[in-house]
């Protein structure tokens, strides 16, 4: 579906990509993670077109990229679907406006005349094929009663499934995703894996999922690529990668987080049914203390998914904190910023 060979690219004399190859099949779910700069997105943009690369090979479908013209480009991007981070919606439009945009603008006439009469059909009530394609759109993401909704007025889950669903209205043979659920909570987050992935078994869409969540690529992503300052560093299949990780792959796991060299970082786990956000605000309340929030998320054990929260403590209330954890029974962890030197609770 996609072939990437000994790709180049670079931004003035900076390298950002170097020597890429490798391979996305068609209907699988491919991850591309990394640290931030480490060159994803500008990976993604050089498979459809929007940034130009120096050296190598990029082959969608059997067509290289760089040697498409402008209709070749345009038609490359129908097939290419995309959503981002921030899902790019139009906030003040409605539900069915940003999803019926793409259908409405895809024949787009040349001539300036074609253009102002294109432009007031937008305007116009859609014609009925449209309505058909996006109700079924609506229906395909659980949409369908918000049509009418103002996209600013939905949660971030609701907005992602909103961009999924506008990035497939002209049919197309991969969704390239750019952290797609990285501005979503962790529940949010497992409900758009979810979709994503139903999106994927049901009409054979290849996906490309980029993120620097390692909760994401365990959960939907058959192979994975871990890219380090544009270069790849593993390639494979996720279960075998996670089975026995190389070196580069646990260091990317374990480097998830900076821990705050001063005070104490506890890691603490809650269990499916434990909200996080409610323990939490009670402690700081009960407590009165103030603590910092260095970084939490879900993580998968066999058929399970338990979240954690990685807070940072001063000196002065670590002892409050741990007497609080106790007597409320939770499960947590000290991690010594050396990330080898974990200790055990008090
Ligand atoms: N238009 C640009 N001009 C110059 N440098 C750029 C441009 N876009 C990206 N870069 C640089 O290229 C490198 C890779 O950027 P890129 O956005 O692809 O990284 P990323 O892996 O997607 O990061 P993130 O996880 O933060 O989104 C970075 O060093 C970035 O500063
Ligand atoms: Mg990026």
């Amino acid at each position: 579906m996609i072939e990437v060979r000994n790709l180049e690219k670079h931004y003035g004399g900076e390298p950002v990509l170097r020597d890429l190859s490798f391979s996305v099949e068609a209907g699988e779910i491919f991850g591309i993670v990394g640290h931030s700069g480490a060159g994803k997105s500008t990976l993604l943009r050089c498979f459809n077109g929007l940034e130009k690369y120096q050296g190598g090979s990029v082959t969608v479908m059997g067509k290289e990229v760089a040697d498409l013209d402008e209709g070749g480009i345009k038609s490359l991007r129908r097939d290419m679907g995309m959503i981002f981070q921030n899902f790019s919606l139009m906030g003040r439009k409605n539900v069915f406006d940003n999803v019926a945009f793409p259908l409405q603008i895809w024949d787009e006439p040349k001539t300036l005349g074609a253009r102002v009469n294109s432009a007031l059909r937008f305007w116009a009530k859609p014609q009925p094929a449209i309505t058909d394609r996006v109700m079924e759109l609506l229906e395909l993401v659980g949409l369908a009663d918000k049509r009418f909704e103002r996209v600013q007025n939905l949660s971030g889950g609701q907005k992602q499934r909103i961009g999924i669903a506008r990035a497939l209205a002209l049919n197309p043979k991969v969704l390239l995703c750019d952290e797609a659920t990285s501005a979503l909570d962790p529940k949010t987050t497992l409900n758009i894996l979810d979709l994503l992935q139903d999106i994927n078994a049901r009409f054979n869409l290849t996906l490309v999922v980029v993120t620097h969540q390692m909760e994401v690529v365990k959960r939907i992503c058959h192979r994975l690529l871990l890219l380090d300052k544009g270069v790849a560093q593993c390639l494979g299949k996720t279960e075998e990668l996670f089975l026995s990780p190389t070196e580069t792959l646990k260091k990317f796991v374990d480097e998830e987080y900076t821990l705050i060299p001063s005070g104490t970082n506890i890691r603490m786990m809650f269990p499916r049914d434990i909200s996080q956000d409610a323990v939490i605000t009670t402690m700081a309340r009960d407590l009165n203390i103030s603590f910092s929030i260095v970084g939490g998320k879900l993580e998968r054990y066999l058929d399970d998914v338990l979240g954690f929260l990685i807070i940072n403590v001063p000196d002065e209330h670590l002892e409050a904190v741990f007497r609080y954890m106790r007597e409320k029974n939770l499960h947590w962890e000290v991690l010594g910023n050396d990330r080898n030197a974990l200790q055990r609770p008090l």
